[in-house]
């Protein structure tokens, strides 16, 4: 299949578990990854699953090697993940969150498409006014005016009416709101079977091969 440059974004909603199988699932499907964490989904990611997200500037083995094992703490195990074993085809750039030089902070910078996730009520408001503040903002600014598509997973409930006129206003600008809102009619067994549903939406939405959940028609 053909590489393509996809932007994935973490901001501080909770849910670090959703970010790091989709990064998981992107890099098993052969794509390039442009990453962006905020610092607040840094502290998120501490507090939900203990663990460390490497600096922005870390070397890329090192991103490689967190997203192999990120799912492989005691809280992740004990939310029913198994050792990541796919190959590696795809491969990683990582950018500072106030780096505005990146490739990604422009339209001329070809990709298939962004997702934030999760994606925070702070990171929904910014880019529902535009203000492009940081690069995951700026950026997602640019999938919008380029009509290229930007997925957003919303975390949070309940929610105010604010938070649901930002997401009226951004689905009208083209972008796809697809909340962490997990069904239950594939009978799931522990949370990673939760997590992965909500992925599988996402791969969907931005035609990313997986093999994460059984379709509603291939459930018995
Ligand atoms: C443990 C923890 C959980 C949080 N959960 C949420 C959440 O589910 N949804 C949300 O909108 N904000 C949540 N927040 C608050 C955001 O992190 C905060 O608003 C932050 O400014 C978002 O910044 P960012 O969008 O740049 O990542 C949480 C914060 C912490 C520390």
């Amino acid at each position: 299949m053909n590489q393509r440059n996809i932007v994935l974004a973490i901001t501080g909603a909770s849910g670090s578990a959703y970010a790091i199988r989709l990064a998981q699932v992107l890099l098993g499907a052969g794509h390039h990854i442009h990453l962006i964490v905020s610092s607040a989904a840094r502290q998120v990611a501490a507090q939900e699953l203990d663990l460390k997200i490497p600096a922005d500037d870390a070397p890329i083995d090192e991103w490689l090697h967190f997203t192999k094992t990120a799912l492989t703490t005691e809280t992740a195990a004990e939310w029913g993940f198994a050792e990541w074993s796919t190959d590696v085809t795809g491969t990683f750039s990582v950018h500072g969150v106030g780096d505005y030089s990146a490739g990604i902070a422009s339209g001329s910078f070809l990709t298939g498409g962004m997702i934030i996730c999760p994606c925070s009520m702070g990171t929904l408001s910014s880019i529902a006014c535009g203000s492009s503040t940081n690069l995951v903002q700026r950026s997602a600014d640019v999938h919008l005016k380029e009509r290229r598509p930007l997925v957003l997973v919303p975390r949070e409930t309940p929610l105010s009416l604010i938070a649901l006129e930002n997401m009226t206003r951004l689905s009208h600008a083209g972008a796809t709101i697809l909340p962490a809102m997990p069904g239950f009619y594939h009978r799931p067994d522990c949370v990673a079977d939760l997590v992965d549903f909500v992925v599988a939406r996402i791969c969907d939405h931005l035609d990313v091969e997986h093999s994460l959940v059984r379709r509603w028609s291939e459930v018995e």
